[in-house]
């Protein structure tokens, strides 16, 4: 090895220590923000998303529960995060801490069929955490602290009182009949206000997370024509996703042609593409955990015809306006408001909807056609978490108006047979600033002009 060549492996090293280094603080920051808003006597406890049997000896894939990783940025099952501000004895280490992480202990045999665990010693290190304990010891623990807690922060599912009890619940239930009535509460409203605006490291990633979207979009938007299969139009799309690094779709991707155009969430993907269709492809690449939520709608032969063209033109102008109204400081509910009349003033021209446009608002009519909201933030959950609180800068939401038309819904209302089968969705991800509402999924073409343009190119992919 040259010296020039030591000295340069020397230096990557350090890079990357240092790297490691800021990530620890960064989820070490969070831990130590939430410890403040938790109070003395309370306690919160985040436990790591659950492995979902599919059948026999297969999992689901696996993904970390957003707010687990949101304060630990540790991606392994079977660990639990107490955070406690007044403090517990930890007797292995002879001190208190504010927090400790119970986390799966090194096993080299389950390792060989899993995979790498951190383990209880390496823990301390790597993720920064005050204390670190096997898993086994969670329950001993917690006896010894719960008689002391006043409200315990804990995520539970919603309760049916039909259906057995979940595990935190039968959790809850046990502690409290056993140790001391605490009050429950949802974490969330601790930890919302905090993983709703999104801070430099969590932009870059979404920024990166929309690039590859955009860049997916482009290049099914090329590879898209009649005869092609939905599930194709689906493989270019994750692809891409794959080929740059995005771990999997923050959400099952969703390319609807013709009459599946419609369906909201349709994910199916089965069905031959055939002139004439529209095509809403509403896709979101996941990356370092964050997701992107972009949604284009084309016409599957490349051109758009009139009738689709009158449809997409209000859509395209009902988001410019919900764009536009996603200032600092606005009501959540702005984007939707601003949005909503345009559908309304849109269908009223084509003579879809009838009479005046604020009775219309007013009734509701316009919900056969539009019948979803507008906008939600995204970040770690593609339906990220939210106060709907006014809109403050760093906050990222959704802005994706659309109009749905399907034979059902034409015959139903009277609309001309030429709007049958027509379903638009145009969605893309706003980042709220002082200087006005920024679009960051601009990279994948958004006009009639631009989506035929790129359309006219040929795919390298398909
Ligand atoms: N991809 C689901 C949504 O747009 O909200
Ligand atoms: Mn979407
Ligand atoms: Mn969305």
């Amino acid at each position: 090895m040259t010296k020039g060549l030591r000295w340069f492996i020397l230096f990557l090293l350090f890079v990357s220590s240092v790297a490691a280094q800021n990530s620890t603080e960064l989820y070490r920051g969070r831990r130590k923000a939430l410890l403040k808003k938790i109070g003395r006597n309370n306690m919160a406890i985040f436990k790591a998303a659950p492995v979902a049997r599919r059948n026999g000896d297969v999992d689901y894939e696996y993904r970390q529960d957003s707010d687990f990783y949101y304060l630990t940025g540790f991606e392994e099952p079977g660990a639990i995060l107490v955070l406690s501000p007044r403090g517990i004895y930890v007797r292995d280490e002879s001190k208190f801490v504010k927090e400790i992480l119970f986390l799966r202990p090194r096993d080299p045999h389950m390792e060989i069929w899993q995979g790498y665990r951190l383990g209880v010693e390496r823990a301390k290190e790597k993720l920064g955490v005050q204390a670190a304990l096997p898993i086994d010891r969670f329950e001993d623990y917690l006896t010894a602290i719960l008689g002391r807690v006043d409200t315990l922060y804990i995520k539970t599912s919603r309760v049916k009182l039909d259906e057995p009890l979940s595990k935190e619940m039968e959790f809850i239930k046990r502690a409290r009949e056993r140790l001391y009535d605490f009050t429950v509460a949802s974490p969330g409203k601790l930890l919302t206000p905090m993983r709703e605006i999104k801070s430099e490291a969590e932009l870059a990633l979404l920024q990166k997370a929309i690039d590859i979207t955009c860049e997916a979009h482009r290049e099914a938007m090329k590879a898209a024509r009649p005869g092609m299969f939905e599930y194709q139009l689906e493989a270019v799309i994750e692809y891409v996703f794959k080929k740059n690094g995005s771990e999997r779709p923050g959400f099952p991707s969703i390319i609807g042609s013709g009459p599946n155009s419609c369906i909201l969430h349709y994910n199916t993907n089965r069905r031959r593409m055939q002139k004439g269709d529209m095509v809403v492809m509403d896709i979101g690449a996941e990356y370092g955990m964050y997701t992107a939520d972009v949604t284009r709608t084309i016409p599957v032969n490349g051109k758009f015809s009139k009738a689709q063209r009158e449809i997409y033109n209000i859509v395209l102008e009902a988001q410019n306006a919900g764009i536009a109204a996603a200032k600092v400081g606005a009501p959540f509910g702005a984007p939707a408001q601003a949005a909503v009349r345009k559908v309304v003033e849109g269908l009223i021209r084509l003579g879809i909807l009838k009479g005046d446009v604020q009775t219309n608002i007013q009734n509701g009519r316009y919900r056969a056609f539009f019948m979803h909201g507008t906008s939600h933030h995204i970040g770690l959950d593609v339906h990220d978490v939210s106060t709907y609180r006014p809109l403050k800068p760093n906050m990222i939401i959704t802005v994706e108006p659309g109009i749905y038309i399907s034979e059902a819904t034409g015959r139903e209302h009277g609309v001309p047979k030429k709007y049958w089968n027509i379903g638009v969705r145009i969605e893309d991800d706003v980042l709220i600033t002082e200087e006005g509402p920024k679009i960051l999924s601009a990279g994948a073409p958004r006009t009639i002009e631009a989506i035929e343009k790129m359309m006219s190119k040929s795919s390298t992919i398909f």
